[in-house]
């Protein structure tokens, strides 16, 4: 019977793995900040629930000791956990920026670093990072969370190459615009500099227009099962039909048509001198 740790399982797409993974039979390590409010996880068979803040390198340790502990192995580790900053950088503080590295980027790096001893001991393991198609593709008022997320992208691409040799896989699942608690979690900037308002207020209402393709937890979760099953060594899972559309005009127009596009889709009112924001 094989083994998944998952981080962030208190709701939305790690919940969602969490109960795909265990209804196939597999063993859970369901993780997560605030273990004490958990009330449904606990119930279910083969399924550990423990607490494992990303920020926290002790709760990381622990829960891998306790996850052998009981089940002897871990098979996959799936980097769930993570949030979002909404705003223009200028008005991010400093301490948000840190706090969106820590949690998006450190803290599957941490994980990671806890379970790959294991991975090499036993020659197999397939480590899963969620990213998002905002980890390829960007939009506006959210640049430091693409900043992660890129990031995240470009780190695990580059680890594939190094762990191969010790079968050991490492995929990149990226979600779509997905109906969780993502957004109610994000942190907003404070509006402190006004004229980034217009912007902001013309940014987010295209991108709530555009916003129509949205997956559920549980479409991304059977992604991730793929991904952590089809045993081969592909690196790329995309996930949730809006990723098809930016994904597809990426590829397929050059870099400045591309960015065009994007433009016209998401701050059209801003392009060409029809608006300028006030200064
Ligand atoms: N929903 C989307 O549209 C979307 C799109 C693309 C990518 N994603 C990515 O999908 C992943 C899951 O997000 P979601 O949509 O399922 O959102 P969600 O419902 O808000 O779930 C996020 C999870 O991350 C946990 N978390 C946050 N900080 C943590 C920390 N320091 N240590 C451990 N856990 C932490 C949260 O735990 P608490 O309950 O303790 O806060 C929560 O369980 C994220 O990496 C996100 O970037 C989401």
């Amino acid at each position: 019977m094989k083994t998944v740790l998952i981080t962030g399982t208190s709701s939305g797409i790690g919940r969602a793995a969490v109960l795909t993974f265990q209804r196939e039979g597999w063993n859970v390590i369901a993780t997560m900040r605030s273990p004490e409010k958990e009330t449904e996880l606990h119930q279910l068979d083969n399924v550990l629930v423990t607490r494992l803040d990303v920020l926290d390198n002790a709760t990381i340790l622990n829960t891998v000791e306790q996850g052998l502990d009981r089940f002897g192995q871990i098979d996959v580790l799936v980097n769930n956990a993570g949030y979002a900053v909404f705003g223009t950088f200028e008005m991010t503080a400093e301490h948000q920026t840190q706090n969106m590295f820590d949690t998006n980027l450190f803290g599957p790096m941490r994980v990671l670093k806890a379970v790959l001893p294991h991975f090499r001991n036993q020659k197999s393991g397939t480590v899963i990072n969620i990213t998002s198609m905002g980890g390829r593709v960007t939009f506006p008022a959210c640049s430091l969370y693409h900043a992660t997320k890129f990031a995240l992208e470009g780190f695990t691409e580059s680890l594939a190459y190094e762990l191969l040799p010790f079968n050991i896989h490492a995929k990149i699942v990226e979600p779509g615009s997905t109906a969780t608690r993502f957004v109610e979690s994000a942190q907003v900037t404070q509006d402190t500099i006004t004229e980034y308002s217009e912007f902001v207020k013309i940014g987010f209402a295209n991108w709530a227009k555009n916003d129509t393709m949205t997956s559920t937890a549980e479409q991304i979760a059977a992604v991730i099962y793929t991904a952590a099953t089809d045993e081969n060594d592909r690196l790329r899972y995309k996930a949730g039909e809006d990723t098809q559309l930016y994904f597809q005009k990426r590829q397929s127009e050059n870099d400045q048509e591309y960015v065009d596009y994007m433009r016209q889709r998401f701050i059209p009112e801003l392009l060409n001198g029809s608006t300028t924001l006030s200064m």
